[in-house]
């Protein structure tokens, strides 16, 4: 009878076993020619394991390494027809391709890799001040000061982490006399970042409605594309941008997001659009809540630049829009550009529903999922944040230094916008100034940044997305000057 083919499971049980034996000196007694459990057993399935061991053991420890040797030879030789089984028998890691780095955390090193003393880094989204530092907020010095000489342990705080944090973001973000908050139908709670918040409300819209389809408008944020499809969700976009005219499409968006209803989600930038700085105006926000309210859509909101647009409260205009006209809202946002907190990760999930009680079920969930997950948030970022929206004074000071990050962006977009006229470039790049935020498309071509990058060293993600906070008077000429050798 003809041997039935190894089973996979078998030839790696066997493999496994002959490594402990030859390790533990059956290699002695194999070559003493005594018999061996190892050389016993078959390498065909269980109907043959009788012919096996009346075999012949030693013969079969020549195969079976020769089988061995054959295989590894395969793993390196993708055309062998033993690839496959090769590689199914590799370490674990061995089977990991390095990935390209991230297309806005890549220009990071890049940029910090460039000897040129000229070089910009117009990348990554973080405030610079006119000498292209990224400083701490004097708010969060201050309540930094206070949270290092009140706190007097750094025992867990359960998935919630800090409550004075969630109650004060709640409020921040819905506003004090908010209906949604009479009534409890808000929970908020803090996440390791805007991103953190991003993930755990996918997890939740996964947990909830396995086959929900996600739409974001296109373009996105780069990371957007990465995350919701890395919780199992399917992600698909809604039109949102003219590259022709740098405006907003706001017509082609009312319509594509006619047809979506229940089981969709759709996801709003709150304010200040990455990448490409262009929002709906409140008159606007209107239309896009009244439909949404009327699809029946879940509206989720990612909220990471309140107050770099209008202000705190006009920031979070779409928010309240939403909590007041629909039964259910997720609204993922973050603290690291408003509080200049980047890297102590501060976020937060906030979920509206139709009821306290469901409210309160949901957060069950949730926190389930972050347990699940990274079980409970840094505590460090919020405490201060904490701190500084329980004091009048701290967040008199915060409204004023967000108002300082906001004024300077606007006024760089003027400059650079100028600038770029006064040059002569016959491009218009007058839209700098109708956008808000940091970002703005600057409609160049791939070949175009990579030129800037290799013969200037001024590094843009490829989508030539800018963050124009990290322009000052020292760097505008130059960018300007070979903004029109690439053009
Ligand atoms: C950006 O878009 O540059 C920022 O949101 C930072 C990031 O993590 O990508």
């Amino acid at each position: 009878m003809k041997a039935p083919p190894i089973t996979l499971r078998l030839f790696k049980a066997q493999v496994a076993e002959l490594v402990d034996a030859l390790a533990s000196g059956a290699s002695e007694q194999l070559a003493r020619g005594g018999s061996s459990p190892l050389l016993g057993t078959s390498f065909y399935n269980d109907n043959n394991e009788q012919e096996s061991r009346n075999g012949q053991p030693r013969l079969r420890g020549f195969f079976f390494n020769f089988l061995t040797l054959i295989l590894a030879t395969a793993k390196r030789e993708g055309d062998n027809p033993l690839f496959e089984i090769a590689q199914e028998i590799a370490l674990m890691f061995d089977r990991l391709q390095a990935v390209p780095p991230d297309p806005i955390l890549g220009i990071i090193a890049a940029h910090a890799a460039d000897p040129n003393p000229r070089k910009i880094d117009l990348g990554i989204g973080v405030y610079k001040d006119e000498s292209g530092n990224t400083p701490v907020l004097k708010c969060v010095k201050k309540a930094e000061q206070i949270l290092d000489s009140t706190e007097t342990s750094k025992t867990y705080l359960g998935p919630p982490g800090v409550k004075g944090f969630n109650s004060a973001m709640t409020e921040l973000m819905f506003g004090k006399d908010s209906a949604v908050l009479k009534a409890d139908r808000v929970r908020t709670i803090q996440t390791p970042g805007g991103t953190g918040a991003l993930r755990v409300g996918a997890d939740l819209i996964k947990e909830a409605m396995p086959d929900a389809r996600v739409w974001a408008s296109d373009p996105t944020w780069a990371n957007h594309y990465a995350l919701f499809p890395a919780a199992g969700l399917e992600l698909n976009h809604y039109p949102y941008f003219d590259r022709e005219t740098s405006a907003l499409r706001f017509d082609d968006m009312m319509s594509g997001l006619q047809d979506k209803g229940p089981g969709d989600v759709v996801l709003f930038h709150a304010c200040c659009h990455n990448p490409c700085g262009v929002s709906p105006d409140p008159e606007q926000w209107e239309a896009v809540t009244d439909l949404t309210a009327q699809r029946g859509f879940l509206p989720m909101v990612d909220m990471a630049y309140m107050g770099f647009e209008r202000g705190i409260d006009e920031d979070a205009l779409s928010v309240r829009l939403f909590a007041e006209k629909c039964p259910e809202v997720l609204i993922a946002s973050s603290c690291s550009k408003n509080f200049a907190v980047y890297r102590e990760r501060v976020g937060a999930i906030s979920v509206v529903c139709e009821s306290s009680q469901k409210a309160s079920d949901v957060v069950t969930v949730i926190n389930s999922l972050t347990r699940k997950n990274y079980s409970m948030p840094p505590t460090h970022g919020t405490g201060i944040i904490d701190i500084i929206l329980h004091s009048d004074e701290l967040t008199g000071l915060w409204v004023s230094e967000v108002a300082g990050m906001r004024n300077r962006i606007n006024e760089l977009r003027k400059t650079l916008a100028d600038k770029i006229a006064a040059a002569g470039i016959e491009k218009d790049f007058s839209f700098l100034q109708r956008q808000s935020g940091m970002f703005s498309f600057l409609g160049l071509s791939v070949e175009q940044v990579r030129r800037l990058r290799e013969e200037f060293s001024i590094y843009t993600v490829d989508s030539a997305r800018v963050n124009v906070a990290s322009f000052n008077e020292g760097n505008m000429d130059y960018f300007v000057d070979a903004l029109k050798i690439v053009l």
